[in-house]
C-alpha cells in the first residue's frame, strides 16, 4: 500500500554513464516546472559516504565484499532515514544519483547474490517509483572520465556490473540508451519522467 505522496526516481549506470550530468538536468527542469525536487546521491553526503569516497579512491580493495556491502547498506539507512523518507512524506520528488541497484551491481560483481542484496535492501529502503538504467558500452563510459580512476573502474569489472544491470527487471525499471548526446538524453529521460508522473497521479 503506497502511503507517501512524493516520487523518487533513481538514476543508475556503470561509471561514466552520465547519470551525474542526467540528474542535474533533471532536477533543473523538473524545478523550472514548478516542482520541489530534492536532488541527493550516493554514497552520501554524510560521514559514512565520505569515509566510502574515500575507500573508493585509495589503492586497495581491502575490504571483504560483504564488509564493503555493510559500510554501503549503513550509508543507505542513513540516507533513506534522513533524506528520502522525510522529503517522500513532504510531497517532494526525490532524484537520486545511485541508489540500492548500484549495491546489487557492483556488490554482486564482486561475488556476492545480487538477489539477496535486493531483498536486503528492499527490507529498508523505499522502492523507487521509476528507475533510469544508463546503458553504454563499458569502454565508452571509461573514456568519459577524466578523473584519476576509482578502484571500481576497471574495465572487467565494470563488464560485470553492466552484465547485472541487464537482469534487473521490473515495471518501474527503464532502461535508456545513454550513447547519446547529454541534451537528446535529457529529453528523453524528461519526457519519460514526465510520462510516468501523469501515471503516478498528475500531482504538481
Ligand atoms: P559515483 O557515483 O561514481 O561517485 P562520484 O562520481 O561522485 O565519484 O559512485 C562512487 C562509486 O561507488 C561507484 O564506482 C559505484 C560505487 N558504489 C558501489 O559499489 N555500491 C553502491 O551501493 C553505491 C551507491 C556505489
Amino acid at each position: 500500500m503506497k502511503t507517501r505522496r512524493g516520487f523518487l526516481l533513481a538514476l543508475e549506470g556503470v561509471d561514466g554513464s552520465g547519470k551525474t550530468t542526467q540528474a542535474r538536468l533533471l532536477a533543473v527542469s523538473l524545478l523550472q516546472q514548478g516542482r520541489e525536487v530534492v536532488l541527493t546521491q550516493e554514497p552520501g553526503a554524510g560521514p559514512m559516504g565520505q569515509r566510502l569516497r574515500r575507500y573508493l579512491r585509495g589503492p586497495a580493495r581491502r575490504l571483504t565484499p560483504q564488509d564493503e556491502l555493510e559500510l554501503f547498506l549503513a550509508d543507505r539507512r542513513e540516507h533513506v532515514d534522513q533524506v528520502i523518507k522525510p522529503a517522500l512524506a513532504a510531497g517532494q520528488m526525490v532524484i537520486t544519483d545511485r541508489y540500492y541497484y548500484s549495491s546489487v551491481a557492483y556488490q554482486g560483481a564482486l561475488g556476492l547474490d545480487p538477489i539477496w542484496i535486493l531483498e536486503a535492501n528492499e527490507a529498508f529502503a523505499p522502492r523507487p517509483d521509476l528507475v533510469f538504467i544508463l546503458v553504454i558500452p563499458v569502454a565508452r563510459a571509461l573514456a568519459r572520465l577524466r578523473r584519476p580512476r576509482q578502484l571500481s573502474e576497471k574495465p572487467a569489472y565494470l563488464e560485470r556490473v553492466a552484465a547485472i544491470y541487464d537482469t534487473l527487471q521490473g515495471s518501474h525499471i527503464q532502461r535508456v540508451d545513454a550513447t547519446a548526446s547529454p541534451p537528446a538524453l535529457h529529453a528523453d529521460l524528461l519526457a519519460r519522467t514526465q510520462g510516468a508522473l501523469a501515471e503516478f497521479g498528475g500531482e504538481g
